[in-house]
């Protein structure tokens, strides 16, 4: 793609321009956004670039040790993957209100950020893989009236007190610029053609208390929906789809005896910026097929309900 070449060059150029001898720290998501950056950036300035994976233990099946072998082992990027599962977890105990739970995945994630770096010993920037329309989102969330529905921590600016220049090689793009930024890049299609998860993770697809149990089962039921998704070829066409655990337990049968377990919401909508929100249209022979495996399959589930509402009047996420 011409345009994403010359962007890269320009955008390589710019970088080392601004950064110069000087260090730069990168958190790394897993996500399109912050992988494109760490490697656009990496190609820029090599090892004076270092990431941080905090792996707060709610990302989805195989994600966090994806992330180590793309970064690590495949482009050779200074890689601190610190394992902070326990520390979530412990801290999420008993925590049930959404927007306290974001709180606390926030304030955490912060905390760990901050110990690791202090460990690298400190950088003169911290870079971010902020897009457009987060900048454009987070002005009109503070500046205007609007009340704030959900509190994203992708822009929050600088935790306070932290003294590093930000590094936002990706201001002026929009999602599928950045995905055309890292093909051209050389990332796999699993991270550039990834659907968007939230930063808190399963945590608020979990409504309720979260708890390593539930993560477990989530995870698995989550791993079915996908794998269906994608080897029935939907996955592009697909904006997010994933599993929510309910906190609500069914009655159900199961060979001759009854069951009291867990019931399950899959979401799977269509979406261009994620503002607004269709649910994907499934044929019903599908829907069927992956609620069989998830209740054969997911020892504590016992029941698989669509979530067929859009956004409005719902949001994407449950929470
Ligand atoms: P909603 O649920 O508000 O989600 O329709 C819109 C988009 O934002 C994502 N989302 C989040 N992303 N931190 C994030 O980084 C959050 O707390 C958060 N909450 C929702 C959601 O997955 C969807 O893409």
């Amino acid at each position: 793609d011409w345009t994403m070449a010359s962007f890269r060059q320009a955008a390589v150029a710019r970088i080392r321009r601004e950064v110069g001898t000087g260090r730069v720290i990168c958190g790394l998501s897993g996500g399109v956004d912050s992988s494109v950056a760490a490697v656009l950036i990496h190609e820029a300035i090599g090892d004076q670039l270092s990431c941080i994976f905090v792996d707060h233990g709610l990302m989805r099946q195989g994600e966090a040790e994806e992330v180590v072998a793309t970064f690590r082992d495949r482009f050779n990027i200074r890689l601190v993957h610190r394992d902070a599962s326990d520390t979530f977890l412990d801290a999420l105990a008993g925590v049930t209100d959404p927007e306290q739970k974001r709180k606390t995945i926030g304030r955490l994630f912060v905390e760990v950020f901050e110990e690791e770096q202090a460990k690298l010993g400190g950088a003169e920037f911290l870079a971010q893989g902020t897009l457009y329309p987060d900048v454009i989102e987070s002005v009109s969330v503070t500046g205007g009236p609007s009340v704030t529905i959900k509190s994203h921590h992708n822009v929050g600016g600088l935790p306070e007190g932290m003294r590093m220049r930000l590094l936002e090689p990706l201001r002026e793009l929009f999602k599928d610029e950045v995905r055309a930024l890292g093909r051209e890049l050389g990332l796999p299609e699993a991270i550039v053609g990834r659907h968007p998860f939230p930063g808190p993770g399963l945590a608020i697809r979990i409504p309720g208390e979260v708890t390593r149990e539930k993560v477990a089962l989530l995870r698995k039921v989550d791993a079915i929906f996908l794998e269906e998704i994608r080897s029935a070829g939907l996955y592009d066409a697909i904006w997010q789809g994933f599993a929510v655990l309910l906190p609500v337990r069914t009655v159900g049968v199961m060979g001759d005896g009854r069951t009291y377990d867990h019931a399950c919401a899959l979401r799977a909508v269509t979406s261009t910026d994620g503002m607004t929100a269709d649910v994907y249209p499934f044929d019903m022979g599908f829907l069927m097929r992956v609620a069989n495996r998830i209740v054969n399959e997911v020892r504590g589930i016992n029941r698989v309900t669509y979530d067929i509402t859009s956004k409005p009047p719902g949001t994407i996420e449950w929470e």
